[in-house]
């Protein structure tokens, strides 16, 4: 890991020179000076600029953007420029167009249109990370690489045959003969044994559901292609550079199909992009739950915020603006959550192109605006934050989180479809919040001994180490909770028998018969006076302490919500979908018996997250009400300078970070 942060935190955005004339750059570098920026991302997409004829390189505006912004005392971040192909590459090589499962093919036009297993894309992208880190590894400007841009963003899927002929060869490595991979993929289930490994596809428009596993397989392997582009860009960049290297994964974002807890460790830092949903009105909490997330990948060590808008973006239906006050309070709360970083896309809007209507750092009315305003507040209020950075975030509690689980559990013909993923991880994620509680989310193999409380929901798909590791922690006195739908398959997709939730039964107690997924929209109740939807099965418990039971629907009296005393610790299961106050009541529970904290109880809406490193803690109040928020802490405001004694009151829509009296540090 090379080292990547400075003296400050990171402050900046995307930076697209080549979209403007040359004139603009100089007022470009004044305004980002008045701003307080440090750090842009240059170069993302220009590689038909950088090379606008294959092997004809033109570094010449990059050479001056450069010099420019070294001149101004900004940092670069400068892209590897790979991150989508110049329309050369599509006219002289077609092959590397990507296919969608029907065969349709992804024209250029918009961006990312080739094949991720292409060896023609390989071989020119890397001929230019090759050119460009030769030119720039010893450019002062230059402070950290980025590889591509959001991997697998609109290309993760690619049918054609190259990508075919690449699949073959990632089964030939996973299962070395066709014997296991039958055995793996269950073939023997509607004559589909393989005889050959040439008979072999990418699962593409069949009949009717394909094979699961084959599924499966082809989702890791996708990943896997998507990873091995960063993973020769980075060889490439290691041999030539001594800055560290990025890419800007996209966690928390609904974005599903790459497994950045395997990516993390190619990477010097782990940088992520996150927007806002603006049609919900809890995307604080979503935000919440995407750096926890990031936080998670990166081990819990700090980790940078590449991207996001300082209001609204123009991909999603009704792009909402942010309103006065959210831009400051979305940043301040990744920066709480562990990033020592804030950077957003992009620096000066657009004129033209499909992003014209995204914000920016300098909108189109220019820095006369708000927008501009809350940019150089925030500039100033990072400036004032420096001495955080490099400290971790307080957590007792962990979510446990897997992609492969995500992948599994949303696959076709399944018991219900209302059952996805990421449905009772937001839930949970959100009743913690509401608590005050902050959860790393990590992935199962994280060694969860440093935690007190750990969450499992919706852990479909587990390996049996994982699922050993979750008994463990309870033998040594944790308490777990498990969801609904969790422990059903090992690795390879096939039930794990004897009862739900298989890989879980013996540590929860419990053992499921039958599943009785709900119909849309019914309800049922339990005794303790819940309701709950979606779901529910018919279990018994074995060993197991009845918590509730279903007072009506397909199964009145069956046990809904288990307690089982294992070792120094308890497992609990909740076999249905609870509604939201029942929700709270769980986590209130569980909370309580595992011994969690909140860093210091606060009215609900304001966000309350401690970081800290071996002396000092700081205190992040994010207020997110219309009324003044009260908490009892000691310390210094880092973006006032005042001093609080023993209270604190934090204006609606306002932010506090205060460096805690050690007294309260040592809590
Ligand atoms: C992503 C991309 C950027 C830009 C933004 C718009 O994060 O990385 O290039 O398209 O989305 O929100």
């Amino acid at each position: 890991m090379r080292r990547w942060q400075g003296d400050q935190i990171f402050f900046g955005g995307d930076y697209n020179p080549e979209q403007w004339p040359e004139e603009t750059w100089a007022e470009d570098v004044d305004l980002m000076r008045r701003a307080g920026v440090n750090l842009v991302s240059v170069g993302i997409f220009s590689w038909a600029l950088l090379e606008p004829a294959p092997g004809r390189y033109e570094f010449g505006w990059l050479d001056r953007v450069l010099d420019l912004l070294h001149a101004g005392g900004i940092g670069v971040d400068l892209a590897t420029a790979t991150a989508s192909p110049p329309p050369w590459l599509a006219r002289a090589h077609p092959e590397t167009l990507p296919r969608r499962a029907d065969g349709t093919v992804l024209w250029p036009g918009g961006r990312q249109a080739y094949c991720p297993s292409s060896p023609v894309f390989r071989d020119r992208s890397l001929a230019l990370v090759e050119a460009i880190a030769g030119r720039y590894a010893e450019h002062p400007a230059v402070v950290m690489w980025h590889v591509s841009n959001e991997l697998g963003c609109h290309n993760v899927h690619c049918y054609c045959d190259v990508s075919a002929e690449a699949f073959r060869t990632w089964l030939r490595d996973r299962y070395g003969d066709l014997d296991r991979l039958n055995a793996a993929w269950g073939t023997a289930f509607w004559t589909q044994r393989y005889g050959d490994w040439a008979e072999i596809n990418p699962p593409r428009t069949a009949p009717t559901f394909a094979n699961p596993t084959q599924q499966l397989d082809f989702l890791r392997f996708s990943s896997d292609e998507q990873r091995a582009q960063l993973r020769a860009e980075r060889e490439v960049l290691r041999r030539l550079v001594r800055q560290p290297v990025t890419t800007n994964f996209m966690i928390g974002t609904g974005i599903k199909y790459l497994d950045y807890h395997s990516w993390a460790g190619d990477v010097d830092l782990v940088a992520n992009d996150h927007y806002l949903t603006a049609a919900d009105p809890r995307a604080h909490v979503n935000l919440a739950l995407s750096a926890d997330h990031t936080r998670g990948v990166a081990g819990g060590e700090p980790w940078l915020l590449m991207e996001h808008s300082t209001s609204a973006v123009n991909w999603q239906p009704r792009n909402v603006a942010k309103t006065p006050g959210q831009l400051r309070r979305n940043s301040l709360a990744h920066v709480a959550r562990g990033a020592d970083g804030v950077l957003f896309f992009q620096w000066r809007a657009s004129r033209a192109g499909a992003e014209k209507f995204h914000s920016a750092l300098v909108p189109h009315a220019g820095p006369d605006t708000k927008v501009f305003r809350e940019v150089c507040q925030l500039g100033a209020d990072l400036g004032a934050l420096a001495e955080v950075r490099g400290s971790r975030v307080d957590a007792d509690v962990a979510i446990l989180f897997d992609y492969e689980a995500w992948w599994g559990v949303e696959l076709d013909s399944h018991p219900s479809v209302d059952v996805t993923y990421s449905d009772r991880l937001a839930a949970l994620h959100d009743a913690l919040w509401r608590a005050g509680i902050t959860a790393d989310v990590v992935h199962p193999s994280t060694d969860l001994g440093r935690y007190r409380l750990v969450l499992a929901p919706t852990l479909y798909l587990v390996r049996d180490a994982d699922a050993d590791a979750l008994r463990r922690f309870v033998e040594g006195g944790g308490t777990a909770l498990v969801t609904y739908f969790s422990g059903v398959v090992d690795e390879n997709d096939h039930i794990r028998l004897g009862g739900y939730p298989g890989a879980f039964r013996e540590l929860l107690g419990v053992r499921t018969e039958e599943f009785f997924p709900l119909r849309a929209g019914e309800r049922v109740r339990l005794d303790d006076g819940a309701t709950a939807d979606v779901w529910t099965e018919w279990l018994h418990p074995e060993g197991a302490e009845v918590l509730a039971s279903y007072a009506d629907g397909p199964l009145p009296g069956v046990a809904a919500v288990t307690r089982h005393a294992v070792g120094e610790g308890a497992a609990w299961y909740l076999g249905t979908r609870l509604d939201e106050a029942a929700t709270d009541a769980l986590v209130a529970r569980l909370v309580a018996e595992s011994g969690v904290r909140p860093a210091v109880p606060a009215a609900p809406g304001v966000e309350v997250v401690r970081r800290r490193d071996d002396e000092r803690s700081w205190l992040f109040v994010i207020n997110h009400t219309g009324d003044p928020a009260r908490l009892s802490v000691s310390g210094v405001d880092l973006l006032t300078g005042a001093r609080c004694d023993g209270e604190l009151t934090v204006p609606a829509g306002e932010v506090a970070v205060i460096r805690e009296d050690p007294a309260a540090a040592a809590a």
